[in-house]
């Protein structure tokens, strides 16, 4: 049945459906999204997810790193779906005559209202990596961050959307705002929430312009999306809209930042029934699969009281315990596709954030 009522308006059980549908696409996004050989075939059925998240089917064999765009030499390229862009490519020897112009290659499209920000892609790759490389969005066949990955259980079947710069499937039809509000806030272009995707709502300003430069950087890939067939309307965005203008500098604040943008809490926070996180233990460590995902408060007996800061940003580096051993393919998965993609001092940020955190004592479980 298909719900026109807004979000107001519904029931308890349709908004805890959604709360664990995004969980488990939370869980899913670093699982069904990872490259590999088919993901986009990946299913999801929420209550599966629930119980036994998707993401245990993780390929952890994946060289997820080689096959990431990051190596792409973004910011040399010009957004060549701007309309602009189509009269003065950048190798168009023309360019040379027209110094004026020149700056403008990498400017943003004249269309966009006055004040609006203009990216760097290069901070923007570095924005990527904190967002743990928007994994949901690489499509492993094509290499790139194609889209396409399919979402399906009971409240229909989404799939991720290209967001590289094609002009007929990709992001450059969208304008820069459009791509701001997507990111945050989960609006969609053209009317109607999001599904699935989260919601980045605290990313500074500064990071969502360098993000979409990045973006609009890629070599455009050709990928057609199907429309999305859902049991509902997801609800629009309501919560904080007060994003920093800059990101923090300060460590530990910047750490919170950087550790937020990565989503450590959906596997370190322990939730409650509903899926929402449990008061006072941010962090704490909470039953993860099969297993756990460890407490990562300071605690010293069941936390990370006994590792140093310079220890928690080399295993963030190097996605390995300091005996060599990989950690779970998700955590491998995060390391890899994100915190090894960090600079040393965002990784000791992240350090700097987890050793302030109020200890607290926890041992979580592993799942019966
Ligand atoms: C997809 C789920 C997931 C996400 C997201 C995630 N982790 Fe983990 N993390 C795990 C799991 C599972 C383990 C346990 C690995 C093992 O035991 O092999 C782990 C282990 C760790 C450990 C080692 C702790 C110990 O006591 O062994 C640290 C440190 C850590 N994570 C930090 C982070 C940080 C920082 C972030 C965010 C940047 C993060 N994790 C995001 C799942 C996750």
């Amino acid at each position: 049945m298909r719900s026109t009522r807004r979000v107001r308006g519904w029931s308890r059980s349709v908004r805890s459906m959604m709360w664990l549908a995004v969980l488990a696409a939370g869980l899913l996004a670093l699982a069904a999204c990872s490259p590999g050989p088919s993901p986009a075939e990946a299913p999801m059925a929420t209550e599966a997810a629930v119980e036994e998240p998707a993401a245990a089917e993780m390929p952890a064999e994946e060289p997820a790193a080689t096959e990431m765009p990051a190596e792409e030499p973004a910011a040399t390229e010009m957004p060549a779906e701007e309309p602009e862009a189509t009269e003065m490519p950048a190798e168009e020897p023309a360019a040379t005559e027209m110094p004026v112009e020149e700056p403008a290659a990498t400017e943003m499209p004249a269309e966009e209202p006055a004040g609006a920000m203009q990216g760097d892609p290069a901070a923007g790759e570095l924005v990527l990596a904190a967002a743990v490389g928007c994994g949901c969005h690489f499509n492993g066949d094509l290499g790139a961050l194609a889209g396409g990955n399919k979402f399906e259980g009971d409240f229909g079947v989404v799939h991720s959307r290209n967001l590289t710069p094609d002009l007929a499937t990709g992001i450059a039809g969208l304008s820069d705002p459009e791509l701001a509000d997507a990111i945050r806030y989960g609006k969609r272009p053209g009317g109607g929430n999001l599904f699935i995707m989260p919601r980045y709502a605290g990313m500074a300003d500064e990071d969502v312009y360098n993000l979409i430069a990045y973006l609009r950087s890629l070599e455009p890939v050709e990928n057609p999306i199907p429309d999305r067939d859902l049991a509902f309307d997801p609800p629009a965005y309501e919560g904080e809209m007060a994003a920093p203008a800059v990101a923090p500098t300060d460590p530990v604040e910047r750490g919170a930042y950087l550790a937020s943008l990565a989503r450590c809490g959906m596997c370190h926070t322990p939730v409650d029934e509903s899926g929402s996180p449990i008061e006072g233990m941010m962090l704490a460590g909470a039953p993860f699969q099969n297993t756990v995902a460890p407490n990562l408060t300071p605690h010293e007996a069941t936390g990370l009281g006994l590792w140093g800061e310079e220890e928690i940003a080399a295993f963030l580096a190097t996605g390995l315990y300091d005996d060599g051993m990989e950690p779970h393919a998700a955590m491998k998965q995060v390391a890899d596709r994100g915190t090894s993609r960090l600079t040393d001092a965002d990784r000791l940020a992240i350090a700097a954030f987890l050793k302030s955190l109020p200890p607290v004592e926890n041992l979580p479980a592993p799942p019966q």
